[in-house]
């Protein structure tokens, strides 16, 4: 079975073709970054015109070197909601016109079922098997979620604030690093001390939910603090490496912690911020250490991309068996259970 996926839910126009869920065969991403790096941040108004200029392109270049497709699948939600309607409305069209199904997906079960795909063949083997704890982190979420079965969810912990990703961007811009600020400050922290600047750790042990928001200011009073006439007497490497090595020490620990409490022997990350390297090594090495199976995906499915969407459809249609014929994208869309 052949999905063509499409993902236009934020800045990245995406499409895809997904064979059984897991084998690529082909995924195009078209990148608005130059675009929106000039405003240090995602401008919804530009990135929804830049979806409809692309979008046939990139559905054309998918579609490449495949006859006949199965099904269409698109994020349905949470997104930005003139990048979800161009996404949806082109994915309506296409089953329209076809006469294939057409599926709604949730773009954080995408980010869980990017685990799902293999891009060789050592990964065949390699699909993570329910239950498993999930931890999604990404510039729009952090979401820490139980996944029973597939398609069966219980959500531990979400962000109250900032999500980690967003604490990223938000730091590299005040920094004037530029955007977007996860690849940069993990760059950047390679070269500075992680230990050199105290920082908060907001743990909050009563509860499984993420607050970054905190963290963010620490960082940004201590840059303001430590400025005379635009010079910061600190090197900005060693803040930034103290930043990160915060974040990912309450990610880890948090995730662990509940694997730990929930007996969990399976952990999944997805979504942008798992493509960090320092969240990669800590993870890899802790999960070793208790035993965990760990799955990550490799970091160009960790950020947004059609591919995901389109394995997530696979699955959802193998549980559900049919599926609604329209839907409206939704930018809050909620994670719900699959139903038969
Ligand atoms: O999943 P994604 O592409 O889009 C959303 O669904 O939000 O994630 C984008 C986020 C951005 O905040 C970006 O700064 C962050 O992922 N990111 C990283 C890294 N690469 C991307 N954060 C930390 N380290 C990275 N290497
Ligand atoms: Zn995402």
């Amino acid at each position: 079975m052949k999905i063509l996926g499409i993902e236009t839910s934020c800045d990245d126009t995406s499409a895809a073709v997904v064979e059984n869920g897991c084998r690529i065969l082909s995924n195009v991403v078209s990148s608005q970054i130059r675009i929106h790096k000039k405003f240090n941040g995602v401008v919804p108004e530009l990135a929804s015109r830049k979806h409809l200029e692309n979008i046939n392109n990139v559905i054309g270049l998918a579609l490449e070197k495949t006859k006949k497709i199965d099904a269409v699948a698109v994020t349905e939600g949470p997104g930005l909601i003139g990048s979800l309607l161009i996404g949806a409305s082109s994915a309506l069209a296409i089953s329209q016109l076809l006469g294939v199904p057409v599926f709604g997906i949730n773009h954080i079960e995408g980010h869980i079922f990017s685990n799902y795909l293999y891009t060789n063949k050592f990964r065949e083997n390699s699909q993570p098997v329910a239950p498993f704890l999930a931890l999604i982190i990404s510039g729009g979420h952090t979401d820490l979620i139980i996944v029973k079965k597939k398609g069966k969810y219980e959500i531990l912990g979400r962000t109250r604030d900032d999500a980690v990703g967003e604490a990223f961007d938000k730091v590299a811009k005040f920094l004037g690093l530029g955007y977007p600020g996860g690849p940069v400050i993990d760059r950047l922290s390679w070269k500075g001390d992680p230990g050199k600047i105290k920082l908060p750790r907001p743990y909050m042990p009563w509860t499984w939910d993420f607050s970054f928001s905190g963290l963010k200011t620490a960082v940004i009073n201590y840059a303001s603090a430590h400025q005379t006439r635009g010079t910061y007497d600190f090197k900005k490497a060693d803040l930034c490496a103290s930043f990160q090595k915060a974040c990912v020490d309450v990610v880890l620990r948090k995730t662990i912690d509940a694997a730990n409490k929930y007996r969990l022997k399976r952990i999944v990350l997805g979504g942008g911020v798992s493509s960090n390297s320092l969240i990669r090594i800590l993870f890899e090495q802790a999960c070793a250490a208790g035993k965990i199976k760990l799955h990550i995906p490799p970091p160009e499915f960790c950020t947004d991309n059609a591919a995901m969407i389109a394995a997530a459809a696979y699955h959802k249609m193998k549980v559900c068996g049919h599926i609604k014929k329209t839907f409206v994208p939704l930018p809050d869309l909620e994670l719900h259970d699959w139903k038969k």
